[in-house]
Formats: C-alpha cells, sequence, structure tokens
C-alpha cells in the first residue's frame, strides 16, 4: 500500500488486491473512490479485478486452508485479540477514514469501529471453548463426541455502509472457526478495507489466510467471486447488500448445495402506540430514520402510529426534522451527512414520484441541498456532496409501493393504525423483516407485539438500529435467508458439525440392532384385563 498526495487534494492512497499475505499488482483497470461530502477529494485508488485474479485468490486460498485449519482455535483466536488491540489504538484514525471515505457522521463512525472491537474481544474468548459435546452412546464401551469443523474458504462481499463492523461480523469469526476468507469490499470504501486488512496484517495473520479483491460495477470482482462456487474453489459465500445481488447468490450456493448467510434489505417499522412516551417515541424515530442519513439496513422505513397521538407525533417528527444539522460529516455536531454514492441519492430522488403516485402527502418535501438553497444549519459543500434534507410522507397505507420499497436515504413514512391488533398487521405487511421497535409502556402490549412481529429483531421503547455485537442480527423474508450474524448464533454459520463415535469394544457393535428392544412388560397384563 503507498500513499500519494496529488496536486489540491489531500492524500490519495492507491492500493493493491491483496493476495496470499502480499499485494498483487493488477492487471487490469484501477477505479477510484471519491469522498461523498467533496467529489474533488479522491479518497482511494483501487484495482478493478480480473476474473482470472479473483480465481486465483480463490485457488490461493484452497492451497492454504488445511494449515490454517490445523492451528489449535486458541491460537486463532490470539491473532483476533491483536487485531482489537490494534483497532483500539487506532480507533480514532480508522474512524475519520471512515468518514472521509462514505460519509458517515465522525461520531458514528467511531462507532461502527467501536463494533468491530466488541466483536474481536467476543471473538478472541470464544477461542478458548469452540465447544463441542459429549454424548452418551447406546452401547458399551463406545464413546460420541461432537465437533465443530470449519467450512474451507469462505467468499465475503461486503457494503459500504458498515464498511469495518459488517466485514468484522463475518471475517473475524469466519477466521476463527479455521476457514480461510477471500474478501471483496465494497467499492465506495475500498481504503478502508485495505486498512482494515493491514491491521490484520499487524495482528500476525498467517499469509494468506485473508485476501482482498477489489472492484465493483457490472462485471464486479464480487460477481467473480460469486462465480468460484460453480468453479469449486468457494465453499461458502457470505453476503451483506440488497435483496435482487442476495437471491442471485442464494441461486449459485443452491445449486451447488451451499449455504449462503445472506444478509439483504429491510423496510422496518417502528411502531407508536397511544400510551407509548411520546418524546421518546419520537427521539427513537428520528434516529432510525434519519440517523447515518437513513443508509443503514435497519434504518426505519415505516413509523406506524395509533391515530390517538398521530397529531402530536406527526407534529413534533416534522419541527425536529426540520431542525436536523445536515453538513459535513467531520462536524462532531452534525445529525447525518451526505449519501455514499450517487446511486443511492439518485434513488432517493426517484422515491418522491413513486410516494406522489401512490397518493401519499408530502409532510416534507425533502430536497437535494445545492449551492441555492439556504438550508438553516447546513454546514457542508453544497457544490461538491451528495446532501439532502429529509423527507416524510403521511397518510400512507401499506399496500402503497412507498411504504413497501425499501430506500436507503433520509426519508421515512407515517402510517396511521387504530390499536395494537392493527399496528401489528401494519407492521408485518411488508416482505422484509429485518428489524423493528414498538413504543408503549403496557407489558401486555410488548409481550404480544415481540411474539407476532415478523422480524429477526425488535426493540421495545428502543430504535431500530444499533443491534449489539453479541446478539444475533439478520432477518426473515427479503431480509435475509434465516442465517445469523454475531454472538455465539453465527459458530453454526461458519462451521459444520462433525458427529463422531469411538468404539473402545474390541469387537464390532452394531448401533439399533445388537440392543434388544425388550416388549413391554406390561403388554401381557393389559391383554388379560382387555380379554383380548
Ligand atoms: C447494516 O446496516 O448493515 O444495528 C448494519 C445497527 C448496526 C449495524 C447495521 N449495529 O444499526
Amino acid at each position: 500500500m503507498q500513499y500519494k498526495t496529488q496536486q489540491g487534494f489531500p492524500s490519495t492512497l492507491v492500493v493493491e488486491n491483496w493476495i496470499g499475505g502480499s499485494p498483487a499488482p493488477a492487471a487490469g483497470e484501477s477505479f477510484a473512490s471519491r469522498n461523498p461530502a467533496d467529489r474533488d477529494d479522491v479518497v482511494t485508488i483501487a484495482p478493478a479485478s480480473t476474473g482470472q485474479e479473483v480465481q486465483g485468490a480463490c485457488e490461493q486460498a484452497q492451497q492454504i486452508k488445511r494449515s490454517w485449519a490445523r492451528v489449535p482455535a486458541p491460537g486463532r483466536a490470539k491473532v483476533i485479540a491483536r487485531l482489537a488491540q490494534l483497532l483500539r489504538s487506532h480507533k480514532e484514525a480508522l474512524a475519520r477514514f471512515v468518514t472521509r471515505e462514505m460519509g458517515k457522521p465522525i461520531r458514528e463512525a467511531r462507532g461502527s469501529v467501536q463494533e468491530a472491537i466488541d466483536t474481536a474481544e467476543f471473538f478472541s474468548s470464544e477461542g478458548r471453548r469452540l465447544y463441542g459435546q459429549t454424548v452418551p452412546s447406546e452401547l458399551p464401551d463406545k464413546e460420541l463426541f461432537t465437533y465443530r469443523r470449519p467450512i474451507g474458504v469462505v467468499g465475503v462481499i461486503t457494503a459500504g455502509n458498515f464498511p469495518v463492523a459488517v466485514p468484522s461480523w463475518k471475517i473475524i469469526p469466519a477466521l476463527l472457526c479455521g476457514n480461510v476468507v477471500v474478501w471483496k469490499p465494497s467499492d465506495d470504501t475500498p481504503g478502508v478495507a485495505a486498512l482494515f486488512a493491514d491491521l490484520w496484517r499487524r495482528a500476525g495473520l498467517p499469509d494468506g489466510v485473508l485476501s482482498v479483491v477489489h472492484g465493483g460495477g457490472a462485471d464486479s470482482a464480487g460477481e467473480y467471486l460469486v462465480r468460484q462456487v460453480d468453479a469449486g474453489l468457494v465453499d461458502k459465500v457470505s453476503f451483506t447488500g440488497s435483496t435482487a445481488v442476495g437471491r442471485m447468490i442464494g441461486g449459485v450456493c443452491g445449486r451447488n448445495l451451499q449455504t449462503p448467510s445472506l444478509e439483504l434489505g429491510g423496510k422496518n417499522p417502528l411502531v407508536i402506540l397511544a400510551d407509548a412516551d411520546i418524546e421518546l417515541a419520537v427521539d427513537g424515530a428520528l434516529w432510525a430514520a434519519f440517523g447515518t442519513a437513513g443508509q443503514r439496513c435497519t434504518s426505519a422505513g415505516n413509523i406506524i402510529v395509533d391515530r390517538r397521538v398521530m397529531p402530536t407525533v406527526r407534529e413534533q417528527l416534522a419541527t425536529r426534522a426540520r431542525a436536523l444539522r445536515i453538513g459535513d460529516p467531520m462536524d462532531e455536531d452534525v445529525d447525518y451527512g451526505p449519501f455514499i454514492n450517487q446511486r443511492f441519492l439518485e434513488h432517493w430522488l426517484a422515491q418522491r414520484a413513486v410516494g406522489v403516485e401512490d397518493g401519499a402527502a408530502l409532510l416534507l418535501d425533502g430536497k437535494r441541498i445545492t449551492p441555492k438553497d439556504q438550508v438553516a444549519g447546513f454546514c457542508g459543500k453544497a457544490d461538491r456532496g451528495y446532501y439532502a434534507t429529509p423527507r416524510i410522507f403521511e397518510h400512507v397505507r401499506m399496500s402503497m409501493q412507498v411504504a413497501q420499497q425499501e430506500c436507503f436515504g433520509p426519508t421515512v413514512n407515517l402510517v396511521q393504525v387504530e390499536g395494537l391488533e392493527e399496528a401489528i398487521t401494519a407492521a408485518n405487511a411488508t416482505p422484509y423483516g429485518l428489524s423493528s421497535a414498538v413504543y408503549t409502556r403496557d407489558a401486555k402490549a410488548m409481550l404480544r407485539f415481540k411474539e407476532e412481529i415478523g422480524a429477526g429483531m425488535t426493540s421495545v421503547n428502543n430504535s431500530t438500529t444499533g443491534a449489539e455485537a453479541h446478539l444475533p442480527f439478520g432477518g426473515n423474508g427479503w431480509s435475509g435467508n434465516g442465517t445469523r450474524e454475531s454472538g455465539i448464533w453465527v459458530l453454526d454459520a461458519y462451521t459444520r458439525w462433525q458427529a463422531v463415535n469411538v468404539d473402545l469394544a474390541g469387537k464390532l457393535q452394531k448401533a439399533q440392532i445388537d440392543l434388544s428392544d425388550d416388549a413391554d412388560p406390561e403388554a401381557a397384563d393389559w391383554a388379560a384385563l382387555t380379554g383380548a
């Protein structure tokens, strides 16, 4: 990795693929990631990998997988413990780089690096557990055991909105479990990926155990990586991104009888019941809808409100959304920064027409911020960044497209319902099922909501975002295929159970056959009693 300064711009990071423990000079073209708050700032130049380069990385990974699996799990975990220390000592620098490359506010960027630290700390101790079971045998002098075994080469493909946290959710447990990883990071954040990989190198990860291949677009490194499943060079895929791409990956993995880990989209409901603490609920709704400029898979899409409190919620939400401070994400006091990329901005711009055609009303008509617009408190470069003001649709019904389609951006819908039953029905009325929230003081309503909501994650009196690093993260329906990330649950995604029996009898023992299944001693009495 070299650091270069281009005239007039802050330093640009020039990165290469990292394969087999060394930088791999690229054969093909390169691409640039730019600061979404200032398009003149070229943050990183990275290679657009060719199919051959990606295949080469997977072949190399296949060669090394047995030697890494042989390292005892506590030894593998030591590398992860060192990674945790390095992440901690580089937290501020890495967070600033995250903000510069993908535009989330610096306070949030620190939180997302912290999420990686938490994950590394959790799994560094899991190396001393990774438990299997001892199981009694039905036969004498015979022992039964279960072991977690690594799957092999894991292809990891991640998005740009959490460029350290989400890769760490995948790469850390995958390596801890004895797998080897080939990682294709988002083309929005190749620089963050290169820095994260560099910390792994410094932590002492043996050469080739983690490789990084860059490159996005139509013919992308991600697609080349998924093709290696058909080629027999990738044994498992772990993907975070859109539902459409997740379906394609699921198809390729399915025909190869593999189970991928798919963390996909969301249209997350946040329910405010009539008895809720309204100020608390509006705090949660604002944060869930507009935090990270709405670019979390856990962001709230529909705020579902009881009729009796709708006037208050509507008023408070609109007033407070108008007052949000938008601008330079390096500013400590900014509520949200720019869109991560132009594609997200354009999708958000197009969402306005979707809502209007549906017949929804614009409570706040969010607009792209340009130098001509006077937006109170705005503190960014309007001509150089992808900024927008909040958009709130009201009078939204769950049957509308705008209530159904995910939109990564600062936008949310108000949906009115009457009572808990209608609220739960509305909350379950999208094909997604990632996160959800309910605001109420009624314990029975909390219970009912937890039992009946279809989402994989639910918050009671907290927002839809902000899952902690050691709880299972994942969704149902269009939000994923049921696999989970994080905590002990993710171990099932990166290991296969092996059942072992050890027979010490010195003679052939046949399970199910050698043991006589005695007739029920009561059967004869029963016959006498009934005269049968
Ligand atoms: C994502 O948007 O892909 O729960 C991950 C949250 C974060 C992770 C979001 N801890 O909002």
